[in-house]
Protein backbone atom coordinates (compact mmCIF):
# COMPACT_ATOMS: atom_id res chain seq x y z
CA UNK A 1 0.00 0.00 0.00
CA UNK A 2 1.26 3.61 -0.94
CA UNK A 3 2.38 5.49 2.13
CA UNK A 4 0.27 7.78 3.96
CA UNK A 5 1.24 11.62 5.45
CA UNK A 6 0.72 11.33 9.38
CA UNK A 7 -2.03 13.85 9.03
CA UNK A 8 -4.00 11.96 7.08
CA UNK A 9 -3.74 9.07 10.37
CA UNK A 10 -4.44 11.91 12.96
CA UNK A 11 -7.24 12.68 10.90
CA UNK A 12 -8.93 9.25 10.81
CA UNK A 13 -7.92 8.63 14.48
CA UNK A 14 -9.57 11.16 15.92
CA UNK A 15 -12.20 10.92 13.60
CA UNK A 16 -12.81 6.96 15.65
CA UNK A 17 -11.24 8.16 19.22
CA UNK A 18 -8.16 5.94 18.77
CA UNK A 19 -4.43 6.45 19.04
CA UNK A 20 -1.16 5.30 17.44
CA UNK A 21 1.85 3.78 18.42
CA UNK A 22 4.71 5.77 16.34
CA UNK A 23 7.46 3.29 16.80
CA UNK A 24 11.28 4.32 16.51
CA UNK A 25 13.38 1.63 14.01
CA UNK A 26 16.88 1.51 13.24
CA UNK A 27 17.18 -2.25 11.55
CA UNK A 28 15.72 -4.41 9.99
CA UNK A 29 14.20 -6.19 12.48
CA UNK A 30 12.58 -3.97 14.36
CA UNK A 31 10.70 -3.07 11.12
CA UNK A 32 9.69 -6.55 10.28
CA UNK A 33 8.80 -7.23 14.05
CA UNK A 34 6.61 -3.70 14.19
CA UNK A 35 4.96 -4.82 10.44
CA UNK A 36 4.31 -8.35 11.52
CA UNK A 37 2.23 -6.84 14.32
CA UNK A 38 0.52 -3.91 12.36
CA UNK A 39 -0.40 -6.43 9.92
CA UNK A 40 -1.85 -9.20 12.59
CA UNK A 41 -3.61 -6.41 14.18
CA UNK A 42 -4.68 -4.61 10.86
CA UNK A 43 -2.92 -1.21 12.11
CA UNK A 44 -1.77 1.35 10.68
CA UNK A 45 1.92 1.91 11.25
CA UNK A 46 4.40 4.99 11.75
CA UNK A 47 7.98 4.26 11.68
CA UNK A 48 9.96 6.91 12.66
CA UNK A 49 13.67 7.41 12.24
CA UNK A 50 15.84 9.43 14.76
CA UNK A 51 18.78 11.25 13.60
CA UNK A 52 20.54 8.34 15.54
CA UNK A 53 18.88 5.84 12.99
CA UNK A 54 19.70 7.87 10.04
CA UNK A 55 23.22 7.80 10.81
CA UNK A 56 23.32 4.21 12.48
CA UNK A 57 22.13 2.77 9.53
CA UNK A 58 22.17 5.13 6.16
CA UNK A 59 19.73 6.74 4.26
CA UNK A 60 19.91 4.65 1.60
CA UNK A 61 19.51 1.97 3.70
CA UNK A 62 16.58 3.08 5.72
CA UNK A 63 15.09 4.38 2.63
CA UNK A 64 15.12 1.10 0.90
CA UNK A 65 14.31 -1.22 4.27
CA UNK A 66 11.37 0.78 3.93
CA UNK A 67 10.81 0.32 0.70
CA UNK A 68 10.96 -3.35 1.30
CA UNK A 69 8.27 -3.31 4.32
CA UNK A 70 5.71 -1.57 1.82
CA UNK A 71 6.36 -4.37 -0.58
CA UNK A 72 5.90 -7.24 1.93
CA UNK A 73 3.20 -5.61 3.94
CA UNK A 74 1.05 -4.67 1.03
CA UNK A 75 -2.36 -4.26 3.11
CA UNK A 76 -0.85 -1.73 5.77
CA UNK A 77 -0.43 2.11 5.56
CA UNK A 78 2.95 3.19 6.36
CA UNK A 79 3.66 6.59 7.74
CA UNK A 80 7.44 7.00 7.68
CA UNK A 81 8.67 9.57 9.93
CA UNK A 82 11.58 11.94 11.17
CA UNK A 83 11.95 11.85 14.51
CA UNK A 84 13.13 14.86 16.69
CA UNK A 85 14.40 16.99 13.38
CA UNK A 86 16.98 19.30 14.83
CA UNK A 87 16.92 21.82 12.52
CA UNK A 88 15.74 22.81 8.38
CA UNK A 89 18.60 20.48 6.87
CA UNK A 90 17.49 17.24 8.72
CA UNK A 91 13.65 17.87 7.65
CA UNK A 92 14.31 18.74 4.00
CA UNK A 93 16.48 16.25 3.59
CA UNK A 94 14.14 13.70 5.17
CA UNK A 95 10.96 14.95 2.93
CA UNK A 96 13.39 14.43 -0.06
CA UNK A 97 14.30 10.97 0.81
CA UNK A 98 10.48 9.97 0.96
CA UNK A 99 9.71 10.57 4.24
CA UNK A 100 6.13 11.28 4.52
CA UNK A 101 5.97 13.34 7.88
CA UNK A 102 8.77 15.00 9.90
CA UNK A 103 9.00 16.43 13.32
CA UNK A 104 10.79 19.95 13.59
CA UNK A 105 11.69 19.76 17.70
CA UNK A 106 12.43 23.29 17.62
CA UNK A 107 11.92 23.45 21.04
CA UNK A 108 15.70 22.87 21.52
CA UNK A 109 18.71 24.40 19.06
CA UNK A 110 20.37 22.81 16.25
CA UNK A 111 22.56 21.27 18.89
CA UNK A 112 19.66 19.29 20.30
CA UNK A 113 20.95 20.47 24.19
CA UNK A 114 20.11 23.97 24.62
CA UNK A 115 16.41 25.52 24.84
CA UNK A 116 15.89 28.09 22.59
CA UNK A 117 13.60 30.81 22.37
CA UNK A 118 9.77 30.92 21.80
CA UNK A 119 10.59 33.26 18.52
CA UNK A 120 12.89 30.89 17.59
CA UNK A 121 11.10 28.13 17.89
CA UNK A 122 8.48 29.58 15.72
CA UNK A 123 10.71 31.10 13.52
CA UNK A 124 12.51 27.42 12.54
CA UNK A 125 9.22 25.31 12.44
CA UNK A 126 7.24 27.71 10.45
CA UNK A 127 10.45 27.42 8.07
CA UNK A 128 10.26 23.41 7.91
CA UNK A 129 6.09 24.19 7.66
CA UNK A 130 6.33 25.96 4.23
CA UNK A 131 8.98 22.95 2.53
CA UNK A 132 6.82 20.44 4.21
CA UNK A 133 3.11 21.55 3.15
CA UNK A 134 3.97 22.32 -0.76
CA UNK A 135 4.74 18.60 -1.32
CA UNK A 136 1.65 17.31 1.13
CA UNK A 137 4.27 16.17 3.96
CA UNK A 138 3.20 16.83 7.36
CA UNK A 139 5.17 18.44 10.40
CA UNK A 140 4.76 17.46 14.26
CA UNK A 141 6.00 20.55 16.13
CA UNK A 142 6.67 20.72 19.76
CA UNK A 143 6.59 23.52 22.25
CA UNK A 144 8.12 22.81 25.93
CA UNK A 145 11.18 21.17 26.80
CA UNK A 146 11.22 16.81 27.36
CA UNK A 147 12.18 16.43 31.24
CA UNK A 148 11.62 14.85 34.39
CA UNK A 149 9.76 17.30 36.98
CA UNK A 150 10.95 15.84 39.97
CA UNK A 151 14.96 16.32 39.14
CA UNK A 152 14.27 19.15 36.17
CA UNK A 153 15.98 17.34 33.89
CA UNK A 154 16.21 16.08 30.08
CA UNK A 155 17.04 12.61 29.28
CA UNK A 156 20.71 12.29 28.47
CA UNK A 157 21.10 9.03 27.42
CA UNK A 158 19.96 9.64 23.79
CA UNK A 159 22.28 12.49 22.31
CA UNK A 160 19.10 14.19 22.18
CA UNK A 161 17.71 16.26 25.19
CA UNK A 162 18.23 19.38 27.12
CA UNK A 163 21.59 19.95 29.27
CA UNK A 164 21.17 21.27 32.33
CA UNK A 165 18.74 21.99 34.45
CA UNK A 166 15.00 23.14 33.38
CA UNK A 167 12.67 24.80 35.66
CA UNK A 168 8.97 23.99 35.17
CA UNK A 169 8.14 26.79 33.31
CA UNK A 170 10.25 25.37 30.85
CA UNK A 171 9.04 21.23 31.75
CA UNK A 172 5.67 22.23 31.41
CA UNK A 173 3.74 23.22 27.81
CA UNK A 174 1.93 26.55 28.45
CA UNK A 175 -1.50 26.09 26.70
CA UNK A 176 -1.99 29.75 25.88
CA UNK A 177 1.56 29.44 24.35
CA UNK A 178 -0.11 26.37 22.31
CA UNK A 179 -2.90 28.50 20.89
CA UNK A 180 -0.26 31.12 19.63
CA UNK A 181 1.79 28.24 18.34
CA UNK A 182 -0.20 26.26 16.44
CA UNK A 183 -1.97 29.63 14.86
CA UNK A 184 1.48 30.97 13.83
CA UNK A 185 3.14 27.25 12.51
CA UNK A 186 0.13 26.13 11.07
CA UNK A 187 2.13 22.51 12.08
CA UNK A 188 -0.59 19.52 11.94
CA UNK A 189 0.23 18.09 15.69
CA UNK A 190 2.02 19.48 18.03
CA UNK A 191 4.38 17.91 20.71
CA UNK A 192 3.58 18.78 24.16
CA UNK A 193 6.06 18.96 27.29
CA UNK A 194 4.53 17.21 30.52
CA UNK A 195 6.95 15.63 32.46
CA UNK A 196 7.87 12.98 30.51
CA UNK A 197 11.34 11.96 28.92
CA UNK A 198 13.09 9.49 26.97
CA UNK A 199 14.53 6.42 28.13
CA UNK A 200 14.40 4.20 31.07
CA UNK A 201 14.60 6.24 33.82
CA UNK A 202 11.76 8.63 33.95
CA UNK A 203 9.92 8.17 37.34
CA UNK A 204 11.44 6.98 40.88
CA UNK A 205 8.02 5.62 41.66
CA UNK A 206 4.69 5.08 39.91
CA UNK A 207 4.02 8.32 38.46
CA UNK A 208 0.96 10.50 39.67
CA UNK A 209 -0.06 14.45 39.03
CA UNK A 210 3.06 15.64 40.44
CA UNK A 211 5.56 14.21 38.20
CA UNK A 212 3.32 13.15 35.48
CA UNK A 213 1.26 16.30 34.42
CA UNK A 214 -1.44 15.18 32.55
CA UNK A 215 -3.54 18.06 33.53
CA UNK A 216 -1.92 19.95 30.71
CA UNK A 217 -3.03 17.68 27.71
CA UNK A 218 -6.23 18.43 28.69
CA UNK A 219 -6.24 22.30 28.98
CA UNK A 220 -4.79 22.15 25.66
CA UNK A 221 -7.29 19.82 24.27
CA UNK A 222 -10.05 22.26 25.86
CA UNK A 223 -8.42 24.97 24.10
CA UNK A 224 -7.71 23.30 21.03
CA UNK A 225 -9.91 20.20 20.81
CA UNK A 226 -9.24 19.73 16.49
CA UNK A 227 -5.23 19.95 17.67
CA UNK A 228 -3.64 16.42 17.16
CA UNK A 229 -1.44 16.15 20.41
CA UNK A 230 1.82 13.80 20.78
CA UNK A 231 2.98 11.94 23.76
CA UNK A 232 6.86 11.82 23.31
CA UNK A 233 8.91 9.56 26.18
CA UNK A 234 5.95 7.45 26.67
CA UNK A 235 7.45 3.74 26.86
CA UNK A 236 5.86 1.91 29.52
CA UNK A 237 9.26 0.07 30.59
CA UNK A 238 7.13 -2.34 31.75
CA UNK A 239 7.78 -4.61 35.03
CA UNK A 240 7.97 -7.99 32.93
CA UNK A 241 10.62 -6.60 30.73
CA UNK A 242 12.94 -5.61 33.32
CA UNK A 243 12.42 -8.52 35.17
CA UNK A 244 13.31 -10.56 31.90
CA UNK A 245 16.35 -7.99 31.33
CA UNK A 246 17.42 -8.63 34.48
CA UNK A 247 16.78 -12.13 34.98
CA UNK A 248 19.58 -12.78 32.59
CA UNK A 249 22.45 -10.94 34.45
CA UNK A 250 21.09 -7.58 33.73
CA UNK A 251 21.77 -4.80 36.29
CA UNK A 252 18.80 -2.65 35.56
CA UNK A 253 17.71 -0.43 38.61
CA UNK A 254 14.42 -0.21 39.62
CA UNK A 255 12.19 2.24 37.35
CA UNK A 256 8.95 3.28 35.92
CA UNK A 257 7.79 4.39 32.68
CA UNK A 258 4.70 6.04 31.61
CA UNK A 259 1.29 3.76 32.83
CA UNK A 260 -0.96 2.36 29.80
CA UNK A 261 -4.36 3.88 31.89
CA UNK A 262 -2.76 7.64 31.64
CA UNK A 263 -1.82 7.17 27.66
CA UNK A 264 -5.49 6.05 27.41
CA UNK A 265 -6.33 9.16 28.94
CA UNK A 266 -4.52 11.13 27.17
CA UNK A 267 -6.15 9.76 23.99
CA UNK A 268 -9.25 10.63 25.32
CA UNK A 269 -8.26 13.94 25.85
CA UNK A 270 -6.28 14.49 21.91
CA UNK A 271 -3.62 12.79 21.97
CA UNK A 272 -3.30 10.96 18.18
CA UNK A 273 0.20 9.87 18.22
CA UNK A 274 2.07 8.14 21.21
CA UNK A 275 6.68 7.54 20.96
CA UNK A 276 7.82 4.51 21.92
CA UNK A 277 11.65 3.37 21.64
CA UNK A 278 12.50 2.14 24.91
CA UNK A 279 10.28 -0.23 25.70
CA UNK A 280 11.05 -1.97 21.73
CA UNK A 281 14.74 -1.58 23.26
CA UNK A 282 14.16 -3.03 26.06
CA UNK A 283 12.16 -6.08 24.82
CA UNK A 284 15.08 -6.78 21.95
CA UNK A 285 18.04 -6.75 24.88
CA UNK A 286 16.08 -8.79 27.00
CA UNK A 287 16.19 -11.89 24.83
CA UNK A 288 19.29 -11.37 23.48
CA UNK A 289 20.22 -11.68 27.04
CA UNK A 290 18.30 -14.57 27.44
CA UNK A 291 19.73 -16.57 24.63
CA UNK A 292 23.14 -15.45 25.43
CA UNK A 293 22.86 -16.97 29.21
CA UNK A 294 20.79 -20.16 28.56
CA UNK A 295 22.99 -21.38 25.19
CA UNK A 296 25.82 -20.10 25.91
CA UNK A 297 27.45 -22.09 23.10
CA UNK A 298 25.05 -20.25 20.56
CA UNK A 299 26.91 -18.43 17.63
CA UNK A 300 24.45 -17.64 15.22
CA UNK A 301 23.47 -14.55 15.09
CA UNK A 302 20.08 -15.48 14.38
CA UNK A 303 19.15 -17.50 16.52
CA UNK A 304 19.58 -13.98 18.94
CA UNK A 305 17.07 -11.81 16.25
CA UNK A 306 14.34 -14.26 16.35
CA UNK A 307 12.96 -14.52 19.76
CA UNK A 308 14.07 -10.57 19.98
CA UNK A 309 11.73 -10.08 16.88
CA UNK A 310 9.12 -12.10 18.79
CA UNK A 311 9.57 -9.97 21.68
CA UNK A 312 9.11 -6.83 19.76
CA UNK A 313 6.11 -8.04 17.96
CA UNK A 314 4.12 -9.34 21.07
CA UNK A 315 4.96 -5.58 22.47
CA UNK A 316 3.84 -3.67 19.36
CA UNK A 317 0.57 -6.23 18.79
CA UNK A 318 -0.70 -5.24 22.24
CA UNK A 319 0.02 -1.45 21.97
CA UNK A 320 -2.00 -1.56 18.77
CA UNK A 321 -4.78 -3.03 20.32
CA UNK A 322 -4.26 -0.91 23.58
CA UNK A 323 -4.48 2.11 21.79
CA UNK A 324 -7.27 1.34 19.53
CA UNK A 325 -5.58 1.25 15.82
CA UNK A 326 -5.75 -2.51 15.49
CA UNK A 327 -8.46 -2.88 12.70
CA UNK A 328 -8.59 0.19 11.44
CA UNK A 329 -5.78 -0.25 8.37
CA UNK A 330 -8.57 -1.74 5.82
CA UNK A 331 -10.29 0.95 6.55
CA UNK A 332 -8.10 4.28 5.42
CA UNK A 333 -6.77 4.57 1.74
CA UNK A 334 -3.80 6.70 1.66
CA UNK A 335 -4.07 10.15 0.00
CA UNK A 336 -1.47 10.73 -1.86
CA UNK A 337 1.23 13.74 -1.02
CA UNK A 338 0.61 15.19 -4.00
CA UNK A 339 -3.10 15.42 -3.26
CA UNK A 340 -2.18 16.58 0.42
CA UNK A 341 -0.45 19.46 -1.08
CA UNK A 342 -3.32 20.85 -2.84
CA UNK A 343 -4.97 20.43 0.48
CA UNK A 344 -2.88 22.63 2.30
CA UNK A 345 -2.37 24.85 -0.54
CA UNK A 346 -6.67 25.82 -0.99
CA UNK A 347 -6.25 26.47 3.22
CA UNK A 348 -8.61 23.06 3.91
CA UNK A 349 -5.94 21.83 6.03
CA UNK A 350 -5.82 24.64 8.10
CA UNK A 351 -6.06 23.72 11.90
CA UNK A 352 -9.15 24.82 13.05
CA UNK A 353 -8.45 27.16 16.49
CA UNK A 354 -11.80 27.05 18.32
CA UNK A 355 -10.60 28.36 21.47
CA UNK A 356 -12.68 28.63 24.62
O1 LIG B 1 14.19 10.47 20.37
C1 LIG B 1 14.53 9.54 21.05
C2 LIG B 1 14.57 8.16 20.58
O2 LIG B 1 14.62 7.31 21.69
C3 LIG B 1 15.67 7.92 19.57
O3 LIG B 1 16.90 7.70 20.15
O4 LIG B 1 18.58 9.05 18.87
O5 LIG B 1 19.28 7.03 20.16
O6 LIG B 1 17.97 6.77 18.07
P1 LIG B 1 18.26 7.64 19.26
P1 LIG C 1 10.78 6.45 25.00
O1 LIG C 1 12.23 6.63 25.36
O2 LIG C 1 9.90 6.60 26.20
O3 LIG C 1 10.51 5.19 24.29
O4 LIG C 1 10.38 7.66 24.03
C1 LIG C 1 10.69 7.62 22.66
C2 LIG C 1 10.44 8.92 21.99
O5 LIG C 1 9.82 9.83 22.50
C3 LIG C 1 11.01 9.07 20.65
O6 LIG C 1 10.79 10.34 20.11
ZN1 LIG D 1 10.82 11.90 21.55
Amino acid sequence: MARITLRQLLDHAAEYGYGLPAFNVNNMEQILAIMRAAQATDSPAILQVSRGARSYAGDAMVRNMIAAAEEMFPAIPICVHQDHGNGVATCTSAIDQGYTSVMMDGSLAEDAKTPTSYAENVAVTTAVRAYAHTRGVSIEGELGVLGRLDTGTGEQEDGHGAVGKLDRSQLLTDPDQAVDFVQLTQVDALAIAMGTSHGAYKFSRKPDSEVLAMSVVKEIHSRLPDLHLVMHGSSSVPQELQDEFNAYGGQLPQTWGVPIEEILEGIRYGVRKVNIDTDLRLAMTGAFRKVASTRTDEFDPRKFMIPAMEAVTSLCRLRYEQFGSAGKAARITPVPTSAMAARYAAGSLDQRITTS
